[in-house]
C-alpha cells in the first residue's frame, strides 16, 4: 500500500491511471490484493503487472478479484506469456522494443528500414504494433520522439515481418530475467 500511496503523494495526484507491479516477488499475491484495494477506492484507475511469466500470470488470474489490465514485458524476445495474456484478455505491452537502442544498428533492421524508406526505430516499433502489441519507446531526443510516433501510416510486408521476427535470438536487453 505504501508504495502506491507514496507515488500518489510524490506525483501530487488524486489518482493514477495505470499502476504496475514491476516484478513478481514472493509476496506478489499480497501486493496485488493491496492494489485491488486502492483500485476499489478509485486511487488507481487501472492496475497491471510487469515481467510476469506464464506461471505468474496463471497464479494471479486464479486468485485475483480484479484481473490485471496490462502485462508489460520485453517483447522483441517472443514469449509464451503473450498467449496467456490473449487467453485472459490482458493487454500485452512491450518495453525495450529498440533493444535499449542496440537493435537500431542491427543489419537486418537496417535492411528492412531501407526497403520501406523508414527509420530503423520505426520498423522495430511497427513490427510490434502490426501484431497488435502496444509499445512504449523511450527517447530524450525530440526528433526521435516524433519519429517513433510516425508508425501508423505504413505497413510492413509479410517478408519484412518475418525477417524481423527471425531476429529473435533470445537476447534480453534487461539483464535480470527469468522467463519460463
Ligand atoms: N517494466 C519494466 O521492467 C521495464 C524495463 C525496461 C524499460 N521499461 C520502460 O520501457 C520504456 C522504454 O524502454 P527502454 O528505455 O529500456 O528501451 P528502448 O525504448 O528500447 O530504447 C531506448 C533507447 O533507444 C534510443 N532511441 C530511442 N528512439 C530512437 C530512435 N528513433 N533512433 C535511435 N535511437 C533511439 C534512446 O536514446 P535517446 O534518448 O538518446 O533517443 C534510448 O537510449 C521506458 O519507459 C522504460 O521505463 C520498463
Amino acid at each position: 500500500m505504501e508504495g502506491a500511496l507514496c507515488s500518489l503523494s510524490q506525483l501530487d495526484l488524486g489518482y493514477i491511471d495505470l499502476y504496475l507491479i514491476h516484478w513478481p516477488g514472493t509476496d506478489g499475491l499480497d501486493s496485488w490484493a493491496t492494489l485491488e484495494e486502492l483500485h476499489a477506492q478509485g486511487k488507481l484507475k487501472a492496475i497491471g503487472v510487469s515481467n510476469y511469466t506464464p506461471a505468474h500470470m496463471r497464479e494471479l488470474m486464479q486468485s485475483c478479484k480484479v484481473p490485471p489490465a496490462v502485462l508489460q514485458v520485453e517483447y522483441h524476445i517472443q514469449t509464451e506469456v503473450r498467449k496467456v495474456c490473449e487467453e485472459y484478455g490482458v493487454c500485452f505491452q512491450a518495453y525495450s522494443s529498440l533493444g535499449k537502442g542496440n537493435l537500431i544498428t542491427d543489419p537486418v533492421v537496417l535492411e528492412v528500414a531501407k526497403n520501406c524508406e523508414r527509420t530503423p526505430g520505426q520498423v522495430l516499433l511497427r513490427w510490434a504494433v502490426q501484431q497488435g502489441v502496444p509499445v512504449i519507446p523511450k527517447s530524450s531526443n525530440p526528433e526521435r520522439i516524433k519519429d517513433n510516433g510516425r508508425i501508423f501510416d505504413f505497413t510492413l510486408s509479410d517478408a519484412d515481418m518475418d525477417k524481423l521476427s527471425a531476429l529473435d535470438c533470445g537476447r534480453k536487453y534487461l539483464h535480470i530475467y527469468f522467463y519460463a
